[in-house]
Formats: structure tokens, C-alpha cells, sequence
């Protein structure tokens, strides 16, 4: 599971382990390196997950503009409440630019759900230039993207390269009324750096389902309004978990009956 570290003392623990089958697209939890070092393959489960996560980004996208998180805990709270002209206002997506950090597979879809949903323009920052199949503009810089965007949803893999990708200087950029939503992993962002930019107003709200400590939820981000806090649940679909047990469990059978696992990565 993501939750699992698996690195060199685990590994050592395990000297007849032949294939390491992550139930999740993310592998920073395993120490690809060292797996191939021991001849462990290493799999992950790709495209099954990508609606799920996407949509899940869509409705914190959704959460943190018409503050639906807030207008829950008001009813929660009993406190007494009757329609208003002016109450709990939000944002609207309609015509507001949509920027997606890395534009993968997770990344193009939340761009069609963006587009074609919602009437988003879309720009995105990624390495290469990609074809998601509709009108989105690549930025040369994280700058650019950050500082044009009215949404920034990040979906770039987690690990290595992308530590901290999101820094104080990234958050800064914003817009004072941008929303910054991280479906990705919680290592990409400089956690402090965004709970600072959030508690100053320097930005409008962000949406997060992941923690730089997971499953450790700062109290500091707890204590915000403007905040949408859900714990990780990108591809937590009855249908999107069974998909991907079945995809493991096919990599495992795959190595033990001595034929190359779909989807390996190393
Ligand atoms: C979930 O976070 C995944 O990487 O599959």
C-alpha cells in the first residue's frame, strides 16, 4: 500500500520478496533504486485510477470556490441560518483559467472536466508539451502558471524531483484570489509556505486531500475556513480499489508464473 515504506531495511527483511505490486499510480513510497538492485520488480496501477482522482479534484475544486466545507459546519454547528442575498458567497468556475501542474494522465483529465464541464480555460506547466485533446496552453515556468492561474490543481507524481515543486516563491505568485487544490502527494508542497499564504489571505483557499506528514494534518491548517481538508481518498471508489487490487494481484501472478507484470516501473 502507499502507506508502506519500502526501502533498503525492508527489503533486507525480505530476501525472497520478487515483486513489490504497489496498489496505488504513486510510488514514492518505495526505494525503486535499491528494489533493482535486488532484482524486486516493482509495479504500479496506472489509468485505472485516473477518473476517480480527477474527479475527486473537481469537487475539491468545487468545495473550496462555493465553500461548501464552511456551509456544512454551519449546519453541523445548529447555529440558526436563513437564506441571504449576500450569505456565504462564493466563486463561480465559468470563464475562470484553470492551471494544472503536470499534465499526465490525472492532469488531462481534470483539464477535460475543467474545459468541457465547467467552461474553463485551461494553461498547464509540464515538461513536454502535451495533447490532452482540447485548447490548453503549456507556461514556460511553474512562475507563469502559478501567477496566471485562477485554480491550480497539481497532479504531478510525488518523490525525488517534485519535493517541494510548490515553494514559498510558487505560492507567492498567486493570485490573492486564487485557489490552490493538491491532489498529488503532500511532499510537493511547501506545507508552511501555504498554511502562512492561507492564514495572511494572500491567496482565496486551497483544497487539499494530501499531507507533507500524512497522516498528520497540521493544526494550523485544521483551524482554517478557507481550507478544505479530505484524508486522501483520490481513488477511493468501490469500483477504482477493485480495479486496482485486481491489477497487484495480476502483477503478482504474472512473476510467479514467470512472465513479465503489466505496468511495471522498475
Ligand atoms: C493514490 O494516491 C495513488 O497514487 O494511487
Amino acid at each position: 500500500l502507499l502507506t508502506d515504506r519500502v526501502d533498503a531495511a525492508f527489503l533486507e527483511a525480505a530476501p525472497n520478496l520478487k515483486i513489490v505490486a504497489n496498489v496505488a499510480v504513486g510510488y514514492n513510497n518505495i526505494d525503486v533504486a535499491a528494489c533493482t538492485e535486488r532484482g524486486v520488480l516493482v509495479t504500479n496501477t496506472p489509468g485505472v485510477l485516473t477518473d476517480a482522482t480527477a474527479d475527486l479534484a473537481m469537487a475539491l475544486v468545487l468545495m473550496s470556490t462555493r465553500r461548501l466545507g464552511e456551509a456544512e459546519r454551519l449546519i453541523r454547528s445548529e447555529t440558526p441560518w436563513q437564506w441571504g442575498m449576500f450569505m456565504m458567497l462564493g466563486t463561480g468556475l465559468q470563464g475562470r483559467r484553470l492551471g494544472i501542474v503536470g499534465m499526465g494522465r490525472i492532469g488531462q483529465a481534470v483539464a477535460h472536466r475543467g474545459h468541457y464541464g465547467f467552461g474553463m480555460p485551461v494553461i498547464y506547466f509540464n515538461r513536454s508539451k502535451k495533447d490532452a485533446g482540447l485548447p490548453a496552453r503549456q507556461v514556460a515556468t511553474l512562475l507563469d502558471l502559478m501567477a496566471e492561474a485562477d485554480i491550480v490543481v497539481v497532479t504531478v507524481p510525488g518523490g525525488g524531483p517534485t519535493t517541494k515543486l510548490i515553494d514559498r516563491a510558487a505560492i507567492a505568485a498567486m493570485k490573492p484570489t486564487g485557489i490552490f487544490v493538491n491532489i498529488s502527494r503532500g511532499e510537493v508542497v511547501d506545507e508552511e509556505a501555504l498554511i502562512d499564504a492561507l492564514e495572511a489571505g494572500a491567496i482565496a483557499g486551497a483544497g487539499l486531500d494530501v499531507y507533507e506528514k500524512e497522516p498528520h494534518v497540521p493544526e494550523r491548517l485544521r483551524a482554517l475556513e478557507n481550507c478544505t481538508l479530505l484524508p486522501h481518498l483520490g481513488s477511493a471508489t468501490e469500483e477504482t480499489r477493485a480495479m486496482m487490487c485486481q491489477m497487484s494481484v495480476d502483477a503478482a501472478l504474472a512473476v510467479f508464473a514467470g512472465r513479465e507484470p503489466e505496468n511495471r516501473v522498475a
